[in-house]
């Protein structure tokens, strides 16, 4: 099945068994916001508890804050957003459609990509085991042109960005012939910036009304807090200080799906380290980060790490963690090595002094920062997409399947009764009363068992358990794993340690360790 199709069924899927439903679903939906559904809340929790304990509870010199997401409004001019948190957008005057320069660039470059890619394929499927790429990339006539098209655009685009240079992306969307999607023309606008904040307006009087923004980052709410948070909590440099929180952003193309979103989540941790140490704890957290994700049990394959050529001004390293998505390797994390940029701006326009005073050296200085900042909507969507699987069964029917890790499944334990009456269902509830402290349990008793299996599958959950006509009488109840789909009967006593280590979020913070 194409990898497109397979993202389709994703979305239908999260839809359909209570993941994310487009939000204002009856008022026809509202671009680029989604709602989080009765299974989608508890995957999306799940993923920030394994973040938060993982920077928490597995660093003693990390602490958390909740900041608020209306801040003075100083602090975006502070932090560069008022002036530089743009997109280069152009519109296309038939079909009155909106797009960001860059990203036409960029999928033009895709295009000529897509073509390399398509003649290697060919070839591969003429020569067999005899072909060698590396050789036929360095010597084929078309691959060589495309490769050179693609190079070259690629060197103007990224020239064209350092600014931005509008009138220069303006000129290559028109050198390349880059026509409008939807009405097939070439009749563009300029390129004009657009800022991605969006602002309201606070105070009960118009004109004492104050323009603020809702935050684009949560980041910030840490930098203005960290002196708070170093001086209230004895913090010794090095330490952390860690946030998960709703962020906004007014991005013009809103795609796939919960991947780019105008309403979404951040979990960020800044690590504030003695200046000239901050490459050795870039890499630190860049292990770390990655150990993280890996300890899902995804495989490495599914990872790779974006290192930035170009860095932001104020930035001395930067790196992304992407991840394998159906349509491509994209970016989930960013790892930032964002130097003193962040406090000294806002000790600037605040006018205060936030330097870390150093008691054992007697001295005062800026810590330099290290940034990790990852989505949990994207860390979602990659979790689902990795995890869904449609299976043919021996029988020959095909079983849908979320190989969710069981630590963050939303439902941990199913409890069935065989038939609606004779005592049955009453034992399954006697066995959820006693279960539900410890995980979450579901219980069910429409249809028949192997439907009812069905939908726990569809859904990720890793075990559930039969309460037949036996149990009432030796109280052991048939154990089903949802991977191998084997059974195997169990005691309702032992229950709780069979299940509760392996879906805990401890399995998973163990595994960092
Ligand atoms: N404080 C740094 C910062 O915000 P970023 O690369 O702009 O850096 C960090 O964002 C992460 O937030 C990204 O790696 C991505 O996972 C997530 N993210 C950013 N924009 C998003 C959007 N529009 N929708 C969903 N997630 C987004």
């Amino acid at each position: 099945m194409a990898q497109e199709d397979v993202f389709k069924k994703i979305v239908s899927h999260c839809k359909e068994y209570g993941f994310v439903f487009p939000s204002s679903d009856i008022y026809d939906g509202l671009a680029a916001v989604y709602d989080y559904g009765q299974n989608g809340v508890e995957l999306k929790n799940n993923i920030k508890e394994y973040w938060w304990k993982s920077m928490v509870l597995l660093h003693d010199n990390i602490v958390g804050i909740d900041s608020a997401i209306f801040m003075h409004p100083t602090i975006w001019k502070a932090s560069g957003h008022v002036d530089a948190f743009n997109d280069p957008l152009i519109d296309n005057r038939d079909s009155k459609k909106r797009y960001r320069a860059d990203v036409l660039i960029e999928d033009q470059i895709g295009k000529y990509e897509e073509k390399i890619e398509k003649e290697i394929a060919k070839a591969r499927k003429r020569f067999g085991d005899s072909f060698d790429e590396a050789k036929f990339r360095e010597t084929n006539p078309r691959v060589l042109e495309h490769q050179k098209k693609r190079d070259d655009l690629h060197a103007r685009y990224t020239e064209a960005m350092q600014g931005p240079n509008l009138e220069a992306l303006k000129q290559i969307i028109i050198d390349e012939e880059i026509v409008d999607p939807i009405s097939g023309t070439k009749n563009w606008t300029d390129v004009r910036q657009f800022n991605l904040m969006f602002s309201t307006e606070m105070g009960s009087t118009s004109d004492a009304a104050s323009k603020i923004y809702l935050r684009p980052e949560t980041a910030q709410g840490i930098f203005v807090n960290y002196l708070n948070v170093q001086k209230t909590g004895r913090m010794k440099i090095p330490f952390g200080i860690a946030q998960i929180g709703k962020a906004f952003r007014n991005e013009i193309v809103a795609r796939q799906f919960i991947f780019r979103m105008r309403e979404f989540e951040q979990m960020e941790m800044q690590f504030f380290v003695k200046p000239g140490t901050e490459k050795e704890w870039f890499s630190k957290w860049k292990e770390f980060r990655m150990k993280w994700h890996q300890a899902l049990g995804f495989g490495a394959d599914n990872y790779r790490f974006h290192d930035h050529e170009k860095l932001a001004f104020y930035a001395n390293a930067a790196t992304d963690i992407e991840f394998k998505m159906p349509f491509g390797f994209k970016e989930v994390e960013g790892i930032h090595s964002r130097t003193d940029y962040d406090l000294k701006q806002h000790e600037k326009f605040s006018g205060r002094s936030i330097k870390y005073f150093d008691p054992q050296t007697n001295e005062s200085y800026t810590p330099y920062d290290i940034e990790t900042s990852i989505g949990v909507d994207r860390m979602f969507l990659s979790i689902m997409c990795h995890s869904y699987e449609e299976e043919k069964l021996e029988n020959g029917e095909t079983r849908v399947v979320l190989k969710l890790p069981a630590a963050l499944a939303p439902v941990k334990l199913a409890v069935l009764p065989l038939v609606k009456k004779d005592g049955l269902p009453e034992k399954a509830r006697e066995i959820i009363n006693n279960l539900k402290f410890h995980f979450n349990c579901q219980y069910d008793e429409k249809d028949t068992i192997g439907k009812r299996y069905r939908r726990q599958d569809a859904i990720g959950t890793p075990y559930c358990v039969t309460v037949d006509y036996d149990t009432l009488k030796d109280n052991c109840v048939t154990l089903r794993f949802r991977d191998t789909m084997e059974q195997e009967r169990v005691s309702i006593d032992d229950l709780n340690s069979i299940i509760e280590d392996k879906v805990s979020i401890a399995s998973l913070l163990k595994k960092l360790q």
